[in-house]
């Protein structure tokens, strides 16, 4: 049920503190043990990710963190176009999967594909006993719980921190209680930034009530923002019906910033990387006078000049865990800007919750 909350999205954006903290237990105390230390001996000499949509974005984000901490090449893929573009796969190199059902006919015809190629295959799913659960080698279950809402929200979180836990234990080199405090520790720290915005979202909804008349909204990041850009630009379209695209940061200028005027709507997510040059990126829509909404690092004057609205987040300690923390201020904003537009939120016309169809 949806107890006291209005949306079952809502609900489910409110459960993500609580899961958070639950995924090392499940992996280093409990069930989860045994198939996280089988994962870890699949080859691996480059990894193959396919997904659909936001589990897709969740891929990307994953794609980052195996890169750059194990320096394994990864290559992430939208499974309704790797199935059909003949890539070129290797026994050597691992075929990964990522999905909330379980049920989604491209990610599992592209598991059959990779399976036909001799390919072992790791799930990073949230339903046991799914198809794609029962297809594949090993799975790495996300534990999110059932999703009711349409758009996907804490299954994108806990498959991002799926796919963290399985890079920092390659990275590591084992499974052990020095891995298993340091990464609850940093966990913990995640939930209780996510906490501390839910318990005061009324800076979100002040901003979804300034913006929500808007027709068009580009969401820009950079490296792990970038696909945080792209799915917070999927919520707004999916739950509230308005045309909202994810850019690098970089890239705008190579085009889309022709669509740039005072109707227009940029949600900068900025990091602590490459501050200073995601900032000139946004004075770049500034002067085209595009409405600037800032989601990045706390008290920092560059980002209050630019910015018509900046919400001020508290990046301390959670080095590169803090693009799930501002993946759950773009949920808000969607969410927000949905209910003052008066969409059908938890069923948004024309989608399902599982996509069975190629
Ligand atoms: C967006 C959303 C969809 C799904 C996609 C894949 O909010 O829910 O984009 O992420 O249809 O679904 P699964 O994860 O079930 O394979």
């Amino acid at each position: 049920s949806k107890g006291d909350f209005e949306h079952y999205m809502l609900k489910e954006i409110y459960e993500q503190p609580e899961l958070i903290r639950s995924l090392t237990q499940y992996y280093f105390q409990g069930e989860g043990k045994e198939s996280l230390e089988e994962a870890t001996k699949l080859p691996m000499k480059a990894v193959n990710i396919s997904a659909c949509g936001t589990a897709f974005y969740a891929g990307l984000v994953i794609k980052d963190y195996i890169e750059s901490k194990n320096r394994v090449r990864c290559f992430a893929d939208i499974a309704s176009e790797f199935r059909y573009r003949n890539p070129i796969l290797d026994k050597e190199e691992l075929a990964m999967f990522i999905s909330q059902s379980g049920e989604t006919a491209d990610t599992l015809a592209a598991q059959s594909m990779c399976k036909e190629k001799g390919l072992k295959s790791l799930s990073i799913v949230n339903t046991e006993g799914s198809t794609l659960y029962r297809d594949c080698d090993v799975n790495l279950m996300i534990r999110a719980g059932v999703e009711i809402g349409v758009a996907s929200t804490k299954a994108f979180t806990q498959q991002v921190l799926t796919g963290k836990t399985l890079s920092e234990v390659l990275a590591h080199g084992g499974i052990d209680d020095e891995l298993r405090n340091t990464l609850a520790s940093r966990y913990s720290l995640l939930a209780e930034r996510v906490e501390q915005l839910l318990d005061n979202t009324k800076p979100i909804k002040d901003v979804a009530d300034a913006i929500y008349k808007h027709k068009g909204f580009f969401y820009t990041g950079r490296g792990a923002y970038f696909p945080i850009a792209m799915e917070g630009a999927l919520k707004l379209k999916e739950i509230a019906y308005v045309h909202a695209e994810g850019y690098a940061s970089g890239e705008l200028k190579h085009g889309p910033i022709a669509l740039i005027d005072e109707e227009k709507v940029n949600v900068a997510l900025v990091g602590e990387e490459l501050f200073e040059k995601t900032v000139s990126n946004i004075q770049e829509i500034k002067a085209r006078k595009g409405l600037i909404v800032s989601i990045g690092p706390k008290n920092r004057y560059e980002l209050k000049e630019v910015s018509d609205h900046y919400i001020e987040l508290d990046f301390e300690g959670l080095g590169d865990l803090a693009p799930l923390y501002v993946n759950v201020v773009n949920q808000l904003l969607a969410y927000y800007i949905a209910k003052n537009l008066g969409t059908d939120i938890d069923k948004p016309r024309n989608l399902a919750k599982s996509v069975t169809v190629e």
